[in-house]
């Protein structure tokens, strides 16, 4: 009875926890940065409905004023290329607009080549994949991490407002404090030969409950595509879980300065696997079914 008790007060503070860090992301609507996500929504609806073959003329009017108005206010605290981005695109639906008879055609430089991967490649990095569990030296540099991060930053995301970031943890401290509060690190060997990440969800991005999961979203996407790019270049990488705790994700927040509205969703771990230990091949059955 009283552990029935302990575990529904412990089910309530991760309730009470989870849906504080949504709502501090839904009353930050109107914040520098939610602006930016929003802004970046509506660029990003503005550009599906112009690239539609069947584009009807006049489209967005509901959001299409306040769009430019925002973008005319918060464009220089934009990231560089989301600022180029929403420059073409409110261009083009103004001209558009100006002028309905224009065909649709997309500008050459945002044309997709689609080159198609080496599949027999990919497939076979897939299959290699596991999850390292014994580290040597040395620790990747953080810059090595962050070009593999840059060249990986094409993942889908919802309206592409890229609710997530990702800490490469350099600050000895702050890591130390990550690796402590992690609950995953048993049976590990060399972890202060690993480069430590930490994903980021950002829940300002938010604007409606029912799309809390996307961040959440974001930051699986980035990861393992960094994963997979980290081993093309010899890096193994773990997963380590960072559960849902109301006090250490405070904390999380004080330690790696993370605004209200941001939490930890998991850390990965990156470095050379050292060949002579393994951490096992775990058989995967793949979930496939047709319905
Ligand atoms: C979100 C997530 C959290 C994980 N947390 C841990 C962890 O805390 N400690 C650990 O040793 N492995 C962790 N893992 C790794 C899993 O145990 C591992 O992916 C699984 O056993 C399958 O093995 P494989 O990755 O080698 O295929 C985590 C994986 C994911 C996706």
């Amino acid at each position: 009875m009283f552990s029935k008790l302990k575990s529904l007060r412990e089910y309530f503070r991760v309730f009470l926890a989870d849906n504080r860090l949504l709502f501090a992301g839904i009353r930050q609507r109107r914040g520098a940065k939610a602006k930016e996500y929003l802004l970046r929504r509506n660029i990003h609806r503005l550009e599906k409905g112009l690239r539609n073959p069947e584009c009807r003329i006049p489209f967005g009017q509901a959001y299409a004023g306040q769009t430019e108005r925002d973008f005319e206010t918060y464009r220089s605290q934009l990231p560089p290329a989301i600022a180029d981005w929403g420059d073409h695109v409110l261009a083009e639906y103004r001209q558009r607009h100006a002028n309905p008879a224009l065909p649709v055609e997309a500008p050459a430089d945002v044309a997709i080549p689609l080159d198609a991967p080496d599949y027999a490649s990919l497939r076979a990095a897939f299959a290699q994949r596991t999850s390292c569990r014994h580290f040597i030296a040395p620790a990747p540099a953080g810059d090595a991490i962050a070009e593999i991060l840059h060249d990986t930053r094409h993942i889908p995301t919802s309206c592409n407002r890229e609710a997530y970031r990702v800490l490469i943890v350099e600050t000895p401290e702050k890591r130390d404090w990550l690796l402590a509060n992690s609950i995953g690190l048993t049976n590990f060997t060399g972890v202060e030969h690993c480069t430590v990440l930490a994903f980021v969800a950002d829940l300002a991005a938010v604007n409606h409950p029912r799309d809390r999961h996307v961040p959440v979203m974001d930051c699986s996407f980035a990861s393992l595509l960094f994963a997979l790019a980290a081993q093309s270049r010899g890096l193994a990488t773990c997963y380590l879980n960072w559960p849902i705790r109301p006090n250490t994700d405070r904390q999380s927040r004080a330690v790696l300065n993370l605004p209200a509205t941001q939490k930890i969703v998991f850390c990965l771990l990156v470095g050379h696997q050292n060949p002579a230990l393994s951490s096992g091949k775990s058989p995967k059955s793949g979930r496939i079914c047709k319905v």
